[in-house]
C-alpha cells in the first residue's frame, strides 16, 4: 500500500486546517501547517519569525527558500515514514517543484492533492470568524462552529483569540497573493493527475466524508 503522502490546497478560510486536522487524525499522520510553523517561530521571536512576521502582516508570501528548508526537514524526519499531510505547502510552483526534487530524491511521491474551493466572499465571511487556540491548534469560528463555552477552547479551555492577519484588509491581500501564485498549482497537479476537487462550501463533516471516500476510492485502485 503506498504511502499516504497528502497536500491540501485551496483559497485562505476554505477549510484547509480543519480537514487537515480530522485526516491527521483518522489515519495517524504528522500535520504540516507552514502558517501555523510560522506563527509559532513569530510568538518564540526566533530568526524565522523575524523575518515571516512583517511579511504575513502584508499577506505576502515567504520567500520560497525560507519556506522549502522548512519543510524538507519534517518530511525527512522518522514520524514522516509512513506519510503526512502538507498544510499551506507548496504554495508556489517553485516550492512545488523543490518538493517534487526532494521526494524524488527519498524515492517518495505524493499520493494526492485535495484542493478545497470555495468563493471569495464565503472565506471573507468565515475568516472574520474564525478563533483558535494557541494552546491546543484547535479551529472554531463564531458563526459557523462556535465552541461550547464562548471564547474557550472545547479541548482544555484555554483562551480562543483571533489571528492578526485575519483583518479585513490582510484577508484581501492574502486573497490576492493566491490567485497569482497559488492558483497556478491546480493545473500543476491536475496535469499530473494528483488533483482531487472538494466544494468548500459544504458542510466540515460532508468535507471529511466527500474527501475519505475519495482516499478509500484511490486506495482501492492502488490495489487492483
Ligand atoms: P496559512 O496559515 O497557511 O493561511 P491560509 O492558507 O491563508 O489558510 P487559512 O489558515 O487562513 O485557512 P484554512 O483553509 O486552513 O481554513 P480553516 O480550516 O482555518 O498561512 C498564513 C501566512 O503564512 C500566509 O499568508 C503567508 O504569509 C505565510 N505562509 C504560509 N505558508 C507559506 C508558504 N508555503 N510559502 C510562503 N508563505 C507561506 O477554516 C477557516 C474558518 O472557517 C475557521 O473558522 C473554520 O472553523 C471555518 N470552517 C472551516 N470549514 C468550514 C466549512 N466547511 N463550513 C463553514 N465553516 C468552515
Amino acid at each position: 500500500m503506498s504511502e499516504l503522502n497528502l497536500i491540501m490546497l485551496g483559497p485562505p478560510g476554505a477549510g484547509k486546517g480543519t480537514q487537515a486536522k480530522r485526516l491527521a487524525k483518522d489515519f495517524g499522520l504528522p500535520h504540516y501547517a507552514t502558517g501555523d510553523i510560522l506563527r509559532a517561530a513569530v510568538d518564540e521571536g526566533t530568526e524565522l519569525g523575524r523575518k515571516a512576521k512583517p511579511i504575513m502582516e502584508s499577506g505576502g508570501l515567504v520567500p520560497d527558500e525560507i519556506i522549502i528548508g522548512v519543510i524538507a526537514e519534517r518530511i525527512a524526519s522518522p514520524e514522516a515514514a509512513d506519510g503526512f499531510i502538507l498544510d499551506g505547502f507548496p504554495r508556489t510552483i517553485p516550492q512545488a517543484e523543490a518538493l517534487g526534487e526532494q521526494l524524488e530524491r527519498l524515492e517518495r511521491r505524493i499520493f494526492a492533492v485535495l484542493l478545497i474551493d470555495a468563493p471569495d466572499e464565503e472565506v471573507v465571511k468565515r475568516i472574520s470568524g474564525r478563533r483558535f487556540s494557541k494552546e491546543t491548534g484547535q479551529i472554531y469560528n463564531v458563526h459557523f462552529d462556535p465552541p461550547k463555552r464562548e471564547g474557550r477552547c472545547e479541548v482544555d479551555g484555554s483562551e480562543l483569540v483571533q489571528r492578526d492577519d485575519d483583518k479585513p484588509e490582510v484577508v484581501r491581500d492574502r486573497l490576492a497573493t493566491y490567485h497569482e501564485q497559488t492558483t497556478p498549482l491546480i493545473e500543476y497537479y491536475d496535469e499530473r493527475g494528483l488533483l482531487r476537487r472538494f466544494d468548500g462550501t459544504r458542510s466540515p463533516t460532508e468535507v471529511h466524508d466527500h474527501i475519505r471516500a475519495t482516499l478509500a476510492t484511490l486506495r482501492l485502485e492502488e490495489g487492483l
